[in-house]
């Protein structure tokens, strides 16, 4: 077992005022893989659980990676697993949440704005501020292993920035903070729980928007894009139920989907029931819609051809191939990208689909298609939860060829459903943009008939005052998955 000073006391909570001195003292000498600083008459170590998260936050920040893929190959790598990994990964992804709130206080005690700030060096700021104000890592073990950080990375002239720096962060808690950087709550009341909630301004309006009359609602609902979430494994139908996917994986069955299971934590990728097909990874609200498309009514008789318009990875596709498996349908899935159609191939193999290559557009197809998803490329705002580091990357400007896109994806799936089949738009962003405008222009341009979505989704209540339903984690603990069911006139030339 690696020692060292990590004070591995992954957060339970925000921090109180009251300040911890949790940290032990620093060890001397090796034998826990960690990188060693001399501080005084001690030697501070960098623990493996620091190195990694470090490691994953100057790949994000460099180099563009995706911290879900970089983490766990990480870990694995270097052998680091149980109370290290979980460690390891509430540093890294925690950071990579809160680094709008922590730069903003870098740039308020520092006299060198963050973007002028060495990557490296910025990285080990934004690790040290995080551990500060937002785990019970005591002051010292947080500051020592920062400055100690600098020589392992080579910024060892940053040590006295470094520690001048995290020294004066830890004189205030995170509220006090939230209070000095974040614009007052009474004029601005968005940017206020923007900041304390660690969200884009843009994106904390978008929420609103699509919250509606529910804004009050704000501050929870980005609280709970905030937090960790649970992982949710989709039971597949035909092969093995919810409870006995909860019996032999610990977890809890869900509240909403007939086949989800809650897991608190861990890797699911290691069980063997998801290993072998029998389960998948795959939100709640995802498992909710691609039944929705299987369930939803259709004017004149399923004859069991179904099809889905944007499939990779093929998280619906496999939910829709099970259960067509069960009615004896057949579901044809169109991907795009040939890498991601390879994914939907493997995540379907068993099971009635056929996988195209194409553009959803104009894939080839014959139409008379009695049941149509179109899971449309989205901004992915209802899922910044699952991918830490997204939500600084994203811009206001990426909805631009998106919504084309949906419109486009969508007119085609008019385009291939009979006359009395149905069409389920989904996303997986509330953006009304993306959302409820791109049906709206839908309903009206082809006539199409809205069909009450929130039956299809019971015992699932408060999904909004339209007809389609707009899920959210602060109220439903699924992503902010939103879907319309829209059914093609039976009288259409
Ligand atoms: C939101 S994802 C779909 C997720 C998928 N339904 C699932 O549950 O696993 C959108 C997918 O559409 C694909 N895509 C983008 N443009 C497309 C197009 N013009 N035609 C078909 N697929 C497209 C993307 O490559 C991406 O895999």
């Amino acid at each position: 077992m690696a020692q060292g000073n990590s004070g591995r006391n992954p957060r339970g909570g925000f921090r109180s005022s009251s300040r911890s001195h949790q940290s032990r003292p620093a060890k001397t000498g090796g034998g826990n893989g960690g990188r060693q600083r001399k501080q005084g008459n001690h030697t501070v170590s960098v623990d493996p659980a620091r190195q990694v998260a470090l490691e994953v936050l100057t790949q994000v920040s460099q180099r563009g990676a995706y911290a879900n893929l970089v983490l766990p190959q990480l870990l694995r790598k270097r052998k680091i697993s149980g109370r290290d990994a979980a460690f390891a990964t509430e540093l890294t992804y925690g950071t990579l949440r809160a680094q709008g709130l922590a730069d903003a206080i870098l740039n308020e005690v520092s006299d060198r704005p963050v973007d002028r700030m060495d990557p490296a060096v910025l990285d080990i700021l934004r690790l040290g501020v995080y551990q500060l104000l937002r785990t019970r890592v005591g002051v010292h073990a947080a500051v020592d292993t920062s400055v100690a950080s600098c020589r392992t990375v080579g910024q060892g002239s940053a040590t006295g920035f470094v520690n001048a720096i995290l020294r004066k962060v830890s004189h205030r808690d995170e509220q006090q903070w939230v209070d000095i950087v974040a614009p007052d709550r009474t004029v601005d009341p968005v940017g206020y729980v923007a900041t304390k909630f660690c969200h884009p301004r843009w994106i904390a309006e978008a929420f609103a928007q699509a919250l509606g009359a529910q804004a009050g609602e704000l501050a929870d609902a980005l609280a709970a894009d905030d937090a960790r979430p649970k992982v949710h494994l989709a039971a597949r139908p035909g092969e093995i139920s919810a409870e006995e996917l909860a019996l032999i994986t610990g977890g809890q069955e869900g509240s909403y989907s007939p086949y989800a299971v809650y897991l608190d934590s861990g890797d699911p990728g290691d069980l063997d029931v998801v290993r072998q097909h029998m389960a998948a990874v795959q939100d709640e609200g995802s498992q909710l819609i691609a039944r929705a498309t299987c369930t939803a009514a259709t004017e004149g008789a399923d004859n069991g051809r179904w099809l889905d318009l944007c499939a990779g990875p093929g998280g619906k596709a496999a939910m829709m191939g099970a259960l067509a498996g069960i009615d004896g349908a057949h579901v044809d899935a169109v991907e795009v990208s040939d890498t991601r159609a390879e994914l939907v191939r493997n995540a379907t193999s068993g099971l009635p689909v056929t996988v195209h290559i194409g553009d959803g557009r104009d894939p080839g197809l014959d139409g008379g298609y009695d049941r149509v998803l179109v899971d449309a490329p989205c901004s992915g705002l209802g899922a910044l939860r699952r991918r830490p580091e997204a939500r600084w990357r994203k811009q206001p400007s990426d909805l631009v060829g998106l919504t084309t896109l949906q419109s486009e994806l969508l007119a085609s799936a008019v385009q291939l459903t009979r006359p009395g089949g149905v069409i389920v738009y989904s996303t997986c962003s509330p953006h009304l943009r993306e959302t409820r405008a791109i049906v709206d222009k839908a309903v009206r341009s082809f006539g199409l008939v809205e069909l009450a979505a929130e039956e299809l989704v019971a015992p699932m209540s408060d999904t909004g005052t339209e007809q389609s339903v707009q899920m959210w984690p602060h109220r439903h603990g699924t992503d902010a998955m939103f879907f319309a069911v829209l059914r093609v006139p039976t009288d259409r030339a």
